[in-house]
Formats: structure tokens, C-alpha cells, sequence
């Protein structure tokens, strides 16, 4: 995935010892993560970007198509829509964004702009999928997440 280059973008690399770390111990309490066995997850493991972002920029942009879904790692995130006044969230460290158009086959459904120095662990859409088609506890689980999220927007 090119991501250096991309506006914003400080930084894009493999993960390190550290940052496995967090992923190994943190991210089973994620809804993401939590779901998969430790096969599973180590399979996924080397497929992460450890992708570091300047404040303000924006890391999905609504309506364009999904190439990648995003890890919290440190940092926040603001998510906003076009016709909508407020922000619809914020999310910090141990969230994650950009799932919604990977498991629905639909462009972003809104802007995710990072409101400090955010880092992220980025998965791309085909290794996302991968995780998808050999997990079906954990997509049941992120879809029941994605749905909420979902519903929400259809609030407006
Ligand atoms: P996606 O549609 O791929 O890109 C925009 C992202 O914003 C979306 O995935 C979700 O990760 C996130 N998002 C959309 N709606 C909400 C919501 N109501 N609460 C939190 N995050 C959301």
C-alpha cells in the first residue's frame, strides 16, 4: 500500500518489539483483535504498518473507497460527516477506524482526521480480508460493532 507520500504521513514501517508487545498483551481486549487465537493473531501480526500521522490529517476520507482498516496505537482521531454539525465520535488509543467499508463493500462512511500526533497500525484490505474468511467468531463480533457504528449515522 503506498503510504509514504500520502498527505500527513510521517512515517510508515513494520511493527516493532515494542509495539508487538502492545498488539500481543492490549489488543486481546480489543473487539477487533480479542476474537483471535493466538495462531491467528500471529499470522496477522507481520501484514501491520506501524504508520505514524501529523495532527490533522485525515486518514479516511467519506465516500472514497476502503484500501485499509486502522489501529489505534497512540493518539485520537475525530470522525465527522459532511451533513452532520458535530463530530459523530472521538477515538483514542485501542480503537479502531476504517473497518466499516472493508466488511460492507461500501465507501467510507465518513472523514477520520487526526486531532493530535496519531499513530496507527494499519491492515490492508486484502490481509483484512484474509483474517475475515479464516475467523468467523471474530467477523460476527467486529460486525456487530460495525453495525452500531452504522445505525448511529443513520441518526442524522
Ligand atoms: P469506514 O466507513 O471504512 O471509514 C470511516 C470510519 O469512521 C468507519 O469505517 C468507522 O471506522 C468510523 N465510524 C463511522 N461511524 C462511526 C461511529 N458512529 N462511531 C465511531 N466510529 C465511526
Amino acid at each position: 500500500m503506498p503510504l509514504s507520500g500520502k498527505a500527513g504521513v510521517l512515517q510508515a514501517r513494520p511493527v516493532d518489539a515494542k509495539e508487538l508487545d502492545w498488539l500481543q498483551q492490549g489488543m486481546r481486549n480489543v473487539g477487533f483483535f480479542s476474537k483471535l487465537g493466538r495462531a491467528q493473531l500471529a499470522e496477522v501480526l507481520p501484514y501491520m504498518l506501524m504508520v505514524q500521522y501529523a495532527q490533522d490529517s485525515v486518514i479516511c476520507q467519506e465516500g472514497e473507497p476502503g484500501d485499509a482498516m486502522y489501529l489505534i496505537y497512540r493518539g485520537k482521531v475525530v470522525i465527522t460527516k459532511k451533513e452532520w454539525k458535530d463530530p459523530v465520535a472521538v477515538l483514542e488509543d485501542g480503537d479502531f477506524v476504517g473497518e466499516m467499508a472493508l466488511l460492507f463493500g461500501e465507501p467510507r462512511s465518513a472523514t477520520v482526521t487526526t486531532s493530535c500526533l496519531t499513530e496507527v497500525f494499519c491492515l490492508a484490505a486484502e490481509d483484512f480480508k484474509r483474517i475475515v474468511d479464516r475467523s468467523p467468531d471474530m467477523t460476527r463480533t467486529l460486525r456487530r460493532l460495525a453495525e452500531a457504528r452504522r445505525s448511529q449515522l443513520a441518526k442524522s
